[in-house]
């Protein structure tokens, strides 16, 4: 029986894991993250089970090849937090490519529509039985440009909604994606003509910070920017400035640049120690969520589905299907 240490379990990880994982398979549930602080939980296992806040750099690798760990399945699409070259000839590292597009495109036109109708005020409203509409005004989708900046699986699903709504769709993606039923522009032309701006790349070296001081102000007054990728794709400070002056009508984040220390967790009897989230959390057109969009029944099915094929693949010597090759 092969021996998995599983990282920054919460219950339904392990709800759905459960499910899946045969016989052959003992799943070591751990609450803890990943790093190199706690890498020591995995002495003695087989493989380990990650997510995305997990930090598997050079001496997490390095030690997990002490130990003889031969895989590092993520649960996850991302894998910016894994050190491919470190890992390459030492351990083979496997992902979930795709799960549930539906999951992410959905929860980011929930965003924009909480934002755009206020929803969120009008929930706590009348809860309070202030039945008052002032301050609630929003704005037809019908019409309105939505940039999509990423077409892949996401991307496309969250363009295939828009398209319900009757809104003009504008992407930008280095890769034409034949799917992809709204019209490519450059990412200028993206930023200068989009209403709402939605993320959806993956988070690269070369895009960190792609949204920033320069590309806010190439932007419409009053633009949505959607984040449900990864938080280091917008320089955070940008986008404050951009909400303080008004550049910026509302900003919707799924993902945070700092969030590692915070997201998947309850704080909610203590001061957060980090201003800039603080910050935006304070501000009434402004919604965070804690890098929720993937969590839905589905996603997490799959999820568990795909995980325990990869890590039954690898111990069956059979072709690593989803192994992430750099
Ligand atoms: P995908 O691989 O199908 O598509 C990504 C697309 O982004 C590709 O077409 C690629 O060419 C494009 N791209 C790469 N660099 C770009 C750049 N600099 N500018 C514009 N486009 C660029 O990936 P998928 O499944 O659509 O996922 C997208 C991202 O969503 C993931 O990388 C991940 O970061 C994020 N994600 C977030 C989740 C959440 O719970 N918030 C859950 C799942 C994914």
């Amino acid at each position: 029986m092969k021996t998995i240490a599983f990282f920054d379990t919460k219950s339904y990880d392990k709800e759905s894991f459960l499910k899946y994982a045969g016989e052959n398979l003992n799943i070591r549930f751990f609450e803890n993250k990943l790093n190199k602080d706690t890498v020591s939980m995995a002495a003695c296992c087989d493989a380990v089970c990650a997510f995305v806040n997990d930090s598997i750099d050079k001496t997490v690798i390095e030690t997990l090849e002490k130990y003889g760990v031969g895989l590092i399945a993520m649960r996850c699409a991302g894998y910016n937090n894994v050190d491919l070259k470190a890992a390459r000839g030492r351990i083979k590292v496997v992902r979930v490519p795709a799960y549930s597009p539906y999951s992410v495109a959905e929860h980011a036109i929930g965003m924009i529509l909480l934002l755009n109708r206020k929803l969120h005020k009008a929930y706590i409203r009348t809860r309070d039985h202030n039945f008052s509409l002032e301050g609630l005004t929003g704005f037809d989708l019908k019409e309105k440009t939505v940039g999509i900046i990423g077409t892949g699986k996401i991307g496309c699903t969250f363009a295939d909604i828009c398209k319900g709504f009757g809104m003009n769709i504008l992407g930008y993606d280095p890769y034409k994606n034949e799917s992809f039923i709204g019209q490519y522009v450059s990412l200028d032309e993206l930023l200068e003509k989009s209403d709402i701006i939605s993320l959806h790349c993956p988070l690269t070296k070369e895009n960190k910070h792609l949204i920033n001081d320069q590309t806010v102000e190439k932007m419409k007054n009053g633009v949505f920017i959607i984040n449900t990728s990864r938080g280091q794709l917008i320089d955070t400070q940008s986008i404050i400035n951009g909400l303080k002056s008004g550049k910026v009508g509302a900003a919707g984040l799924d993902v945070y640049e700092e969030e590692t220390a915070l997201f998947f967790e309850d704080y909610s009897e203590e001061v957060i120690n980090d201003d800039v989230l603080s910050t935006l959390i304070s501000m009434p057109n402004v919604l965070v969520t804690s890098h929720q969009a993937f969590l839905t029944k589905e996603a997490l099915s799959a999820i568990a589905k795909t995980t325990v094929e990869n890590i039954e693949d690898f111990f069956e010597g059979k072709e690593l299907k989803n192994e992430i090759l750099i």
